[in-house]
C-alpha cells in the first residue's frame, strides 16, 4: 500500500455511472443523456468490442409481420422456456415492452433485414409458439441478417456519440463504494496509464455482461469474466441462480464460436453419425426448434450413445446446404464465414460440426423488474440497494429462469436498459448532491491491484495455468449433464485451486497497459463466480432447464420453485433461497406443467 495515498487518486463526479458499454449500458446511457443527465460509461474495452457485437440471430418481439403473433404468446413461451423458474411479473413486462423496444431500435438506425413490404424481417427461433403451446411455430425473431448484435451495438454507440455521453474506455472496475444499503460510486483502474480513479455517482449501473469464461469451451469473448457479479459478491451481496448456465447446442466443435440458432430457424437441421434427424425422437413437434436445453441434451445423448460424428465421435452435424447458396449468403453470411474460418467447412456444400458450448449466464445480480439491485437481509427480507442497478446479462431480473429462449437476450438488454434509465430519472430528482463517504473507502480497491505488484518471485501457478484449470474443472464437472458425485469432485478441485490464488504472481510489473494484471483481476472475478455456480448446482437436487441431473432427473416443483441466492461470507459460499414470483402484473399466472416440445 506504500505506493499510494488518497492524493494519488483522480476524482470524478457524475449523476450516473454505467460500468460496461455493451447494448444494455449504451441503451441506458442514451436515454439518460437525452434527458440531459450527466452520465459516464467506464468500459474495460473500446465500446464496439463489447460482447453484444457477437450476437447473431436476432431480437424477439411479437410484431406479427409474417404470421399473427401476440405478446401474451411470447410471454407464455418465455415462462415455459424458463422451466417455470422465471419471475412472471418481469416476463410479462419484458414481452409487453418488446415491440416498442424494436421500433425504438429501428428509429435509432439499426439496419434490420426487410420483407418485400418494407417491414422488419422476422425468423423462426427455438421454443416459439403462437397459441399457448398448442399452435404452430411463431416467426418472432427480428433480424439484421445474422449480425443483429453487431448492428444494434454500433447504432447504440453512434446514438451515444450524438448525445455526448462521456466515455472512459479501458478502465477496469475494482470495487464498489458501498455504505450500508447505498452505493456511492466505484474505484477503477485506468489500464493504459496505470492510475486510480474514484468515480462518484448518485446511481451506479452494472452492465458488465456474462461470465461464460468460467468454462473452457464457450461462445463468449475472453472479456466475459463476470466482473459485475464479482463486484457484488465482494461487497457482501447476493448473486442469484448461478447453477443455470446455458449451453448453446451449436457451437463449432472443439473451438466454441457460435453457429446461430438462425441456421435451424431458416430450415437447417441436425444429424447424427447415421445420418438420422435425431431431434424428431426428442421433440416430435418442435424438432430442431425445441428450446436450447432440450436440443443440447439431445446432442449429448446421441454422443453418449455412440452416434456422435467425426473420428472422436464427439459432435453432431448441422446441415443447411439444401437451402442453396443464394439464401445462405443473404440470410446467414456470417455463419458461412465463421464455419469456413473455424472448421474449414463451406456450409453451402457440407454440414458443419457442432456441439453444445457454454453460451449464457442465466443467473446474475438479483434485481426487481425496475432493475434495482436487491439483497436478502438476515431475516430473508428483500432490500433494495439504493443507487445500485444491474442490467443485461450481468443481471438476474429472472426473465430467463432456468433456460433462456434465443432472441430474448438482445431484447432484455434493450428493454431493461431503457427501464433502468427511466427509474433513475424518477429518483434523481430527489437527489441534489453527492453525499459524504468514508475517506478511506478507496483502500480495498487499491489493495486489489497493489498486492499483485507487491508479490514477487512466488512459485505458484501462472495466471493462465490457473484459469485453464478452473475452466477445465467447470467444463468437466458442471456441463450439460451433472450428478452429485461428479459435482462434489469438481467442488473439491475448485476449492483447492481457489485456495492457491494467494500464491499466484504476475511476471510483468509494469503499470502501463499491463494485460497480465488485468487477466489476474479477471481470474479473481471468474473464480468467485465459478465457486458460487458450483455450490448452487450441487445443492439443487432436481432437474430444471439447463440444470440436468442424472441422479435427480425430474423437476421438483414442491421443493424447488425457488431461486438460489449465493454470497461469499468470510470467503465461503453461503446459500439461501427465495420463492419464484408466479404472479404476473396484469394477466393470469401460467402454472407449472410438464414441458414438452
Ligand atoms: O443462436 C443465436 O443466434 C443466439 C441468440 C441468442 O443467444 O439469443
Amino acid at each position: 500500500m506504500s505506493y499510494l495515498s488518497n492524493a494519488n487518486i483522480q476524482h470524478h463526479f457524475h449523476d450516473v455511472l454505467i460500468i460496461g458499454a455493451g447494448g444494455a449500458g449504451l441503451r441506458c446511457a442514451q436515454e439518460l443523456a437525452d434527458a440531459k443527465t450527466r452520465v459516464a460509461i467506464i468500459s474495460k474495452v473500446l465500446p464496439t468490442r463489447s460482447h453484444t457485437v457477437a450476437a447473431q440471430g436476432g431480437i424477439n418481439a411479437a410484431l406479427g409481420n409474417i404470421k399473427s403473433d401476440h405478446w401474451h404468446w411470447h410471454m407464455y413461451d418465455t415462462v415455459k422456456g424458463s422451466d417455470y423458474l422465471g419471475d412472471q411479473d418481469a416476463i410479462e413486462y419484458l414481452c409487453r415492452a418488446a415491440p416498442r423496444a424494436v421500433y425504438d431500435l429501428e428509429h435509432a438506425g439499426v439496419p434490420f433485414s426487410r420483407l418485400d413490404d418494407g417491414s422488419i424481417y422476422q425468423r423462426a427461433f427455438g421454443g416459439q409458439s403462437r397459441e399457448f403451446g398448442e399452435g404452430g411455430q411463431a416467426l418472432r425473431t427480428c433480424a439484421a441478417a445474422d449480425r443483429t448484435g453487431h448492428a444494434i451495438l454500433h447504432a447504440m454507440y453512434q446514438q451515444n456519440l450524438r448525445t455526448g455521453t462521456q466515455f472512459f474506455d479501458e478502465f477496469f472496475a475494482l470495487d464498489l463504494i458501498q455504505v450500508d444499503d447505498r452505493c456511492h460510486g466505484v474505484l477503477a483502474w485506468d489500464i493504459a496509464n496505470g492510475t486510480y480513479h474514484m468515480f462518484r455517482a448518485k446511481s451506479v449501473i452494472l452492465a458488465t455482461g456474462g461470465a461464460g469464461r468460467i468454462f473452457k469451451t464457450s461462445t463468449n469473448a475472453h472479456i466475459c469474466t463476470g466482473d459485475g457479479g464479482a463486484l457484488v459478491l465482494q461487497a457482501g451481496l447476493d448473486i442469484q441462480d448461478m447453477e443455470f448456465f446455458q449451453f448453446h447446442p451449436t457451437g463449432i466443435a472443439d473451438v466454441g464460436p457460435l453457429i446461430s440458432e438462425a441456421v435451424r430457424g431458416e430450415g437447417g437441421y441436425l444429424i447424427n453419425s447415421e445420418g438420422e434427424r435425431f431431434m424428431e425422437r426428442y421433440a416430435p413437434t418442435a424438432k430442431d426448434l425445441a428450446s436450447r436445453d432440450v436440443v443440447s441434451r439431445a446432442i449429448a445423448r446421441e454422443i453418449m450413445a455412440g452416434r456422435g460424428c467425426g473420428p472422436k465421435k464427439d459432435h453432431a452435424l448441422l446441415k443447411i446446404d439444401h437451402l442453396g447458396k443464394e439464401a445462405i449468403m443473404e440470410r446467414l453470411p456470417n455463419i458461412h464465414a465463421l464455419a469456413l474460418r473455424f472448421s474449414g467447412i463451406d456450409c453451402t456444400k457440407e454440414a458443419m460440426p457442432v456441439q453444445p458450448t457454454a453460451h449464457y449466464t442465466m443467473g446474475g445480480i438479483p434485481t426487481n423488474r425496475f432493475t434495482e439491485v436487491i439483497h436478502q437481509d438476515k431475516d430473508l427480507k428483500e432490500q433494495v440497494i439504493h443507487g445500485l442497478y444491474a442490467i443485461g446479462e450481468a443481471a438476474c431480473s429472472s426473465v430467463h429462469g432456468a433456460n433462456r429462449l434465443g432472441g430474448n437476450s438482445l431484447l432484455e438488454i434493450i428493454v431493461f436498459g431503457r427501464t433502468c434509465a427511466k427509474r433513475i430519472l424518477e429518483q434523481l430528482q430527489e437527489e441534489s448532491h453527492h453525499t459524504d463517504i468514508d475517506p478511506d473507502c478507496w483502500k480495498t480497491g487499491v489493495q486489489r491491484v497493489e498486492r499483485w505488484f507487491e508479490k514477487k518471485d512466488q512459485q505458484g501457478l501462472s495466471i493462465a495455468a490457473c484459469r485453464e484449470q478452473m475452466q477445465h474443472i467447470m467444463q468437466t464437472y458442471f456441463s450439460v449433464y451433472r450428478d452429485h458425485a461428479h459435482m462434489q469432485e469438481g467442488i473439491d478441485q475448485l476449492e483447492a485451486l481457489a485456495s492457491e490464488m494467494d500464491q499466484l504472481s504476475i511476471q510483468d510489473t509494469n503499470r502501463l497497459f499491463n494485460t497480465e494484471l488485468i487477466e489476474a483481476l479477471e481470474l479473481e472475478n471468474l473464480m468467485k463466480l465459478a465457486r458460487t455456480a458450483a455450490a448452487s448446482a450441487l445443492k439443487r437436487t432436481e432437474s430444471r432447464g439447463a440444470h440436468a441431473r442424472e441422479d435427480f432427473p425430474d423437476r421438483d416443483d414442491e421443493h424447488w420453485l425457488q431461486h438460489s441466492m449465493a454470497s461469499l461470507i468470510d470467503e465461503k459460499v453461503q446459500l439461501r433461497y427465495k420463492p419464484v414470483r408466479l404472479q404476473p402484473i396484469s394477466v393470469e399466472s401460467f402454472p407449472p406443467k410438464p414441458r414438452v416440445y
